[in-house]
Formats: structure tokens, sequence, C-alpha cells
């Protein structure tokens, strides 16, 4: 059993858009630490979700029954990066990963996150190299590793992104600094194990939660896989 806190961040591009708040509230109540935020172009992906009106106006929904604030995680699938990060941040954003390879300039990128006061995440897709890390990792707060090609929910797994969270893990430890290493593509109860067995801590998961009835049975068997 590992002592890592894990996060579990549900992903409303599979919620029912005709009620992100109300969506929102109930995955909530049903144990979700994170809102997973994902915000698509039709230019870096082909398709075309958010933007950041919709994130101010779901902000006051993302608070747990007590009013503690959850955070919201935005992934940006843009390109370019800077002016909407700049925008997600006025809107509530709490962490904001992007595509390096959306970005001319990926350090200026991470600094003008951090600049806006919010954390800064990089985000790989399933053929990236994490060479980049070496040169953000004294700076970022999440890394997030795509176990699918972005761009849509409710696809499978691929598994060659086990070995990138390995290496990625491995990274992060040799850096010292608190890190949240992030997986985000078919993540499901039968799989979470294993992919956390491989060394990440927060779980990106879509249509497995939204996909059934029953949030809160998904998210609770999720934590039971991740307590064994
Ligand atoms: C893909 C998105 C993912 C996706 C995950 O571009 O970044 O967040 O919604 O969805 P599932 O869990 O359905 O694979
Ligand atoms: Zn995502």
């Amino acid at each position: 059993m590992s002592t890592r806190t894990y996060r579990i961040a549900p992903s409303i591009l599979s919620a029912d858009f005709a009620r992100l708040g109300e969506e929102v509230r109930n995955v909530i109540a049903a144990g979700a630490d994170w809102i997973h935020f994902d915000v698509m172009d039709n230019h870096y992906v082909p398709n075309l979700t958010f933007g950041p009106m919709i994130c101010s106006a779901l902000k006051p929904h993302a608070k747990k029954a007590d009013g503690t604030p959850v955070p919201i995680d935005v992934h940006l699938m843009v390109q370019p990066v800077d002016a909407l990060a700049q925008a997600f941040a006025e809107a509530g954003a709490d962490y904001i990963s992007f595509h390096p390879d959306a970005s001319a300039h990926v350090h200026r990128s991470v600094q003008a996150i951090k600049a806006a006061g919010c954390k800064a995440g990089v985000t790989f897709n399933p053929a990236a190299p994490l060479d980049v890390l070496d040169w953000v990792i004294d700076d970022i707060d999440l890394v997030l590793i795509m176990s699918v090609n972005p761009g849509f929910g409710g696809q499978g797994f691929i598994d060659s992104a086990l070995r990138k969270i390995e290496q990625a893990r491995k990274r992060i430890d040799a850096s010292g600094r608190d890190i949240r290493l992030e997986v985000d593509g078919g993540v499901k109860t039968d799989n979470i194990a294993r992919v956390a067995a491989a060394g990440a801590d927060t779980f990106v998961a879509g249509s497995a939660i939204f996909g059934k009835p029953d949030y809160k049975g998904v998210i609770d068997a999720m934590r039971t896989q991740l307590r064994r």
C-alpha cells in the first residue's frame, strides 16, 4: 500500500453540457477532489469544447458542501497557449497545464501561468518525450501524462503511458519538489491500480464516471482500488 495522497479529477468533458453546474456539484458531492476542464480549440486538436466564460460560470459551483473550494484543473489543448492561459487564470482556474509543442516558448508560458497566480503544468502526448521536463521541473507544479491522444473522451488507455509515468515519477522524485503526476485518458476502475503502481498520484476520469448513473459508486470503487 502506498502512502501517496491520491486525487481523482473527473473530466466534465463527459458530463451533460446542458446541466454543467449541477454536474460539477454532483460529482463533488460524489467525492471528486479536482474538476478537470478540457479545453479544445479545433486547431491543436480536432474537437472544440469550452472557454474561459464557462470556467468562470462554473467557479462558484466548484466547492464542497461546507464551502471548501475544489480546484479547477484546466487542461489546455490549444495553440498558441499564453493568451488563453491568462484568460483562464482570470476565470478562476487553479491549475493550468499546456502541451509544450503548442507553445513557442515553454519556459515563458510556465512563468506566465505562475505570474497569473495559478499552478502550472506541462502535458505530454502519447508519443512525446519527457525531455522538456529537464528544463522546467524547477518551476512546475504538475506533470500530465496523456494515455490517449488528446481530443476526445472515451478512448482506450495506451499502455506505453505506464512506462512514461514511471520515467516521470523518477524525474519528479529526483527533483525533490512537490509536483503532482496526473494521468489523463482511458482511466477506469479496472486499470487505476496499475496506473498508480507506475507512479501516478492524480487520475483524470471522464467517461468512467459520467458514463455511469452512480458517480459516487465509481469514485468509491476507484479509491478502493487505490488502497489495495
Ligand atoms: C482527452 C481529454 C481527457 C478525456 C478523458 O483529450 O484530455 O481528459 O476527457 O476522458 P476519458 O476518461 O473518457 O478517457
Ligand atoms: Zn484532459
